[in-house]
């Protein structure tokens, strides 16, 4: 019985909310083991649209048990205005499984991501200020809230003591805003605890005795590989491990259990903040492809940047994620090009790179060495096997598949569940 990593190999976006929720009907566990409620994935069942950002979108396929992993950090009160909206609109979150071992969002983490990025400038990060970095910073630094700490009202305050002891210094004496007392972040630690409780399990016990009883778990990734704390393009990354590895620290899965892993990539680029972007196109085509691909974010509504196809990205993804399966997204997008350049190769200097360079500097220099490939003009988001594509959409698929380092098992032609070719399924 498989367990599938589902992770994106750009920065992002990619459409990995879709390909969870396709792999729904069929999966047993559905577990978000990194990021936050930074994270926002959209999908589209019958028409009707759903935004998801803490919550696996597992969730959203009835008889799936959502798991919410020890790697997550998790923001209270979004959780359950999440599970209050979906409830709204009949969907069933009582199955949900929050590990104890999770981190929780405080008010002050979400305070200092907002002041950290003003003083940044323009180094900022471009961060979508839900406190996910402070978060993750607090645990690496020992002083993190848990879960489970939110049962223990004692150990609750001496922890937040802990932490604002330090935090307070900070935003008083270097950021100039008013110190923030005990007493107001127990009251809005606590303000959902009872609700909470019955939802909070040991999920490394649980996930690993599905999988001894032969039940299929899907990992669901936020973020990027990009977009990685140690793989992507760093600083301008998010706080959490959003790449394979991070699917069994973040959920206490072990690597030899886990059968599958599937990168998601968009049939072009997208970022959203700030940091390098080698085809980003700031020009009409850069505009035409957020139009035509709807790209503003799910959860902050920023433009996304937008670009050709990085193979080279893809490429370091399948590297650096042990990647068995692409799936391919918003194929559908691209329609109407007379050309569509995708980028094999960079220039750095005069210096010709076919890999990820290693240095930072490098990658910020690289421009992109393109191949242009024949576009199509044919409609093709009723397609649902490879034969039905144009001859010319298939090539494209194929060059693609050729220069990112795994095969393409999946491809979208539009945001419904249903406007997907599948060539080699995912579960079996
Ligand atoms: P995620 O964060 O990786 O889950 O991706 P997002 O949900 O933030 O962004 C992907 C967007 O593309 C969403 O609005 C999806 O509904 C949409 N989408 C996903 N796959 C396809 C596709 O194949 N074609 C089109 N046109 N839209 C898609
Ligand atoms: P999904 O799961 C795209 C980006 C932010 C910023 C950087 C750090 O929908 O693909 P953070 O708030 O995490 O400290 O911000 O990471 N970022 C995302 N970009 N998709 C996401 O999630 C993102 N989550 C964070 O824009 O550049
Ligand atoms: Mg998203």
């Amino acid at each position: 019985m498989p367990a599938v990593v589902v992770l994106g190999a750009q920065w992002g976006d990619e459409g990995k909310g879709k390909a969870t929720d396709q792999l729904g009907a069929r999966t047993d566990y559905v577990v978000k083991f990194n990021g936050g409620n930074n994270a926002g994935h959209t999908v589209v069942i019958d028409g009707e649209k759903y935004a998801l950002h803490l919550l696996p979108s597992g969730i959203l396929s009835p008889g799936v048990v959502p798991v919410i992993g020890n790697g997550v950090v998790v923001d209270i009160e979004v959780l359950f205005e999440e599970i209050d909206a979906l409830e709204a609109r009949g969907v069933d979150t009582s199955a949900l499984v929050v590990s104890s071992a999770a981190h929780v969002i405080a008010p002050y983490n979400r305070t200092l991501d907002k002041v950290t990025e003003r003083f940044l400038g323009k180094r900022r990060i471009g961060t979508t200020g839900r406190g996910i970095g402070p978060a993750y910073s607090d645990k690496i630094n020992r002083v993190g809230i848990r879960i489970q700490d939110l049962f223990d009202e004692k150990i609750l305050t001496e922890k937040i003591e802990g932490a604002l002891d330090q935090k307070n210094h900070l935003l008083v004496k270097v950021y100039n805003r008013r110190a923030i007392t005990v007493e107001e972040t127990l009251e809005d630690l606590l303000r959902h605890a009872d609700r909470l409780k019955p939802f909070v399990g040991d999920a490394p016990l649980l996930l690993n005795t599905a999988l001894d009883n032969g039940k299929t778990l899907v990992f669901e990734a936020g973020q990027a590989t990009m977009l990685d704390v140690d793989h992507g393009t760093y600083p301008f990354v998010t706080s959490s491990s959003a790449t394979a590895g991070g699917a069994c620290t973040g959920s206490g899965v072990g690597p030899t259990r886990i059968d599958r892993v599937v990168a998601v990539a968009k049939a072009y680029t997208t970022r959203v903040g700030e940091g390098p972007f080698p085809t980003e196109l700031l020009d009409a085509d850069g505009e035409w492809l957020r139009q035509t691909g709807g790209e503003f974010g799910t959860t902050t509504g920023r433009p996304r940047r937008c670009g050709w196809y990085d193979a080279v990205v893809v490429r370091y993804a399948s590297r650096v994620n042990g990647l068995t399966d692409l799936v391919v997204t918003k194929l559908d997008v691209l329609t109407g090009r007379d050309k569509i350049p995708v980028a094999v190769a960079y220039d750095v200097n005069g210096r010709r790179f076919d890999e990820m360079p290693d240095n930072q500097s490098d990658f910020h220099h690289a421009t992109p060495i393109y191949e242009y490939l024949d576009g199509w003009t044919e409609d093709i988001s009723q397609a649902r096997e490879f034969d039905d594509l144009p001859v010319n959409a298939q090539r494209y698929l194929l060059r693609l598949e050729e220069i990112s380092g795994a095969r393409i098992s999946s491809v979208g032609v539009g945001p419904g569940r249903e406007a997907t070719i599948i060539r080699h399924e995912l579960l079996s």
